[in-house]
């Protein structure tokens, strides 16, 4: 049977290369070849996140290095801001509700992103904050956060700003040291184009001081051990071997394209699909909507996950629904990782076929031509 493309936010298409590096046979992890390869991803992560700081791997998926985040930086009762524009801003909540933080929850409508001078007021009058926790691209929206504006707030203060980059990363332009962002965490089934199963941190100096002084439990994901593990090559425990065999494969492919080649590709293949379904009408949810996935707003009297599994079972494109406050209401494309311009050419038709099937009336052809402008201009 065909397979489906995927234009969805993670998993994301493996490219043929990587998926080759994956079947190669496993190694063990305490040899000096494997320390080499060990040595190669993380200096080719530091090239991916715009780091000269060091960035830790754990075999789990994203959200284990958010919960890293905030064990290794915090200590019980400590004030910090989560701001919740988003499924994923939510689970920076309910992380942090989890280790009993005094949490400030900034809730933002979902269809826009944080207005960062919200942050500098907050930190003026509170300046005891420990830590800010939000989303670079907020994957379940489309909306993506100003985290160079973040990163001017925090630079200068004794407040960490950790950012969730698990959909952004190798997707939306992020420069960590430049914008002075302390952590960043991501995975590895989106913009780095391999299957689910790493996880990774990156810790700049600010982040270390509070490492050393916090004080919740932490075991697996301990930042001290991945940190001195780190200096020699390997990780406290078994780590993800053909993943990390994967992933130098994945990072020779960013390399050999460009990182900030990456980024403008995402941004003209979203451009792409937004022009499409803006030429047949539709709207686009988020105000800030960046390049890493574009939640369309569906036409009055369609259903979104109705529309998502037509495509995906008629026509084997895998697209995703909205969830929560906007399931049913949105439909969500995305162009992250592995996608090319026949992908998005497809998933546009694939979108006025189903649309048409479900009855919505619109002129044949023009987010198909829309999109295929937007790609040749
Ligand atoms: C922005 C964002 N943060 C966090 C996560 C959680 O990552 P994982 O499912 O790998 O734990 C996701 C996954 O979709 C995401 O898109």
């Amino acid at each position: 049977m065909r397979r489906s493309i995927l234009l969805t936010p993670g998993p994301t298409q493996v490219p043929e290369e990587v998926l080759v590096a994956g079947a190669l046979p496993i190694m063990h992890h305490r040899t000096p070849q494997f320390e080499a390869i060990f040595e190669e991803a993380t200096k080719g992560l530091q090239y991916i996140y715009q780091t000269q700081n060091p960035v830790v791997i754990f075999a789990s998926s994203g959200t284990g290095a958010m919960e890293s985040s905030i064990v290794n930086l915090l200590s019980p009762g400590d004030k910090v801001i989560v701001i919740v524009g988003g499924k994923f801003g939510e689970r920076w909540a309910n992380l942090a509700k989890a280790y009993q933080l005094n949490t400030i929850q900034l809730d933002i409508d979902w269809d826009t992103v944080i207005d960062p001078q919200r942050i500098k007021q907050l930190l003026e009058e509170q300046p005891d904050i420990k830590a800010i926790f939000t989303t670079l691209s907020e994957t379940s929206t489309g909306g993506v956060t100003d985290i160079k504006a973040l990163g001017e707030i925090t630079k200068n203060t004794p407040t960490s700003l950790v950012v969730d980059a698990v959909s952004g990363l190798g997707v939306v332009e992020l420069r960590s040291d430049e914008w002075g962002v302390d952590v960043v965490v991501s995975g590895s089934q989106k913009g780095l184009m391999l299957p689910p199963g790493l996880a990774f941190a990156s810790i700049n100096e600010k982040a270390r001081k509070m490492m050393e002084e916090s004080k919740l439990p932490k075991f697996y994901f301990d930042w001290k051990k991945a940190l001195k593990s780190l200096e020699k090559n390997t990780t406290p425990w078994t780590p993800g071997i053909s993943l990390i065999i994967q992933l130098n494969e994945a990072i020779k492919l960013i390399k050999e394209e460009g990182l900030e080649n990456v980024w403008a590709r995402h941004i003209r293949l979203s451009n792409a699909i937004r022009k499409g379904m803006e030429a047949i009408g539709l709207k686009i949810f988020n105000k800030a909507t960046g390049s890493a996935c574009c939640a369309v707003l569906c036409p009055e009297g369609i259903n979104g996950d109705k529309l998502v599994k037509l495509c995906r079972d008629k026509y084997k494109v895998t697209l995703t629904g909205g969830q929560d406050q906007i399931k049913g209401k949105v439909f969500r494309m995305s162009t992250m990782g592995n996608v090319n311009d026949n992908d998005v050419v497809l998933g546009v038709s694939v979108v006025e076929r189903a649309l048409m099937e479900m009855g919505h009336q619109f002129e044949k052809g023009k987010a198909v031509a829309a999109a295929l402008e937007a790609l040749s201009s």
